[in-house]
């Protein structure tokens, strides 16, 4: 069982990474920790405490973390997550508050007195992680590896260099690729193979349960902006839950050991991550980097998680 904090900012499909993150018992979720991202900081924690209301999920602590990147203002993807940040389904209120601690104290306390090390699993900003790690170097020692989704060795899909996590909080997300601690990381190679389709959003409905109805209607809605022919997609990219798909069944991926940096200054690059796929520098490797994914396995996983909560 691997122990993991989930550090995210509902969204979406942070909302659907943390409905499968809590359906599988190969997974000890310790902590749910809300970063400011795809809405405000209020919404995104809100958010969280409804999706662990809706699963029932009183017994995990949550914190919210820092209000805004480390040193820009927060933007936000009300274009894609809407109003809300979790435009669409009709989702009950919190039933329980979140700790009066801030996040990097709740990820400090449990990674502190968990037995094993613990499994970071950001899907948002890196504001929270970055401070974290900043704060308690003492507790490197007690991280197994980060499982981020953010970056791209393609294309960016918020500026033509940047994907939109790592865009938001530059200097944040540099600190964590530099941190020495391993780095498996989500980018939208993988995630834009992760699509999910019309039909794949049926499967889903026709399970029949209250969780699997959310995230049927959660799709419907984040389909719509990704409907854009743009874009080029057949469906959806479920960028998020491909960390959660990764710790449950890394057989479904296939991945490449490299350096990752991340530019903070380019006129046209800022928050890119330059992934040295060729190993044309002698800088050593600190991430390993998703590459291809078996998109059916990924279904399959998702219902299969859905099928849970029966
Ligand atoms: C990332 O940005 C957010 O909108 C999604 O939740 C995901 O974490 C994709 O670029
Ligand atoms: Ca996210």
């Amino acid at each position: 069982v691997t122990p993991i904090i989930l550090d995210c900012d509902p969204g979406h499909d942070d909302a659907i990474s943390l409905i499968l993150a809590m359906s599988s018992s190969a997974l000890k979720p310790l902590a749910v920790t809300t970063s400011a991202g795809n809405q405000t900081p209020d919404k995104t924690l809100n958010n969280a405490l409804r999706i662990l209301t809706l699963l029932e999920r009183h017994d995990i602590p949550v914190a919210a973390g820092a209000p805004k990147p480390l040193a820009r203002e927060l933007i936000i993807a009300d274009n894609v997550h809407g109003e809300s940040g979790l435009d669409g389904p009709k989702l009950p209120d919190p039933a329980f508050a979140p700790l009066t601690i801030s996040a990097i104290e709740l990820m400090a306390q449990k990674v502190r007195e968990s037995d094993e090390a613990v499994t970071l699993v950001p899907s948002g900003p890196l504001t929270n992680i970055a401070l974290f790690l900043a704060t308690y170097p003492e507790l490197h020692s007690k991280i197994e590896r980060i499982v981020l989704m953010g970056g791209a060795a393609e294309a960016g899909n918020w500026t033509p260099a940047a994907e939109f996590n790592i865009f938001v909080d530059p200097e944040a997300a540099d600190m964590v690729f530099k941190s020495g601690i391993p780095i498996t990381m989500c980018g939208l190679d993988i995630t834009h193979q992760a699509q999910i389709m019309d039909e794949d959003i049926e499967r889903i409905r026709a399970i029949h349960n209250p969780v699997a109805k959310c995230v049927a209607e959660l799709l419907d809605f984040f389909m719509i902006y990704h409907r854009d022919p743009k874009w080029g997609f057949e469906g959806a990219p479920l960028h998020d839950p491909c960390t959660i798909a990764w710790l449950l069944k890394p057989e479904l991926f296939t991945s490449y050991d490299c350096w990752v940096g991340v530019e903070t200054k380019g006129e046209y690059t800022q928050g890119m991550t330059v992934v040295d796929r060729y190993q044309l520098t002698n800088n050593p490797h600190n991430t390993q980097v998703l590459c291809k994914l078996d998109r059916q396995g990924f279904v399959d996983l998702i219902v299969e998680c859905l099928n849970a909560y029966n």
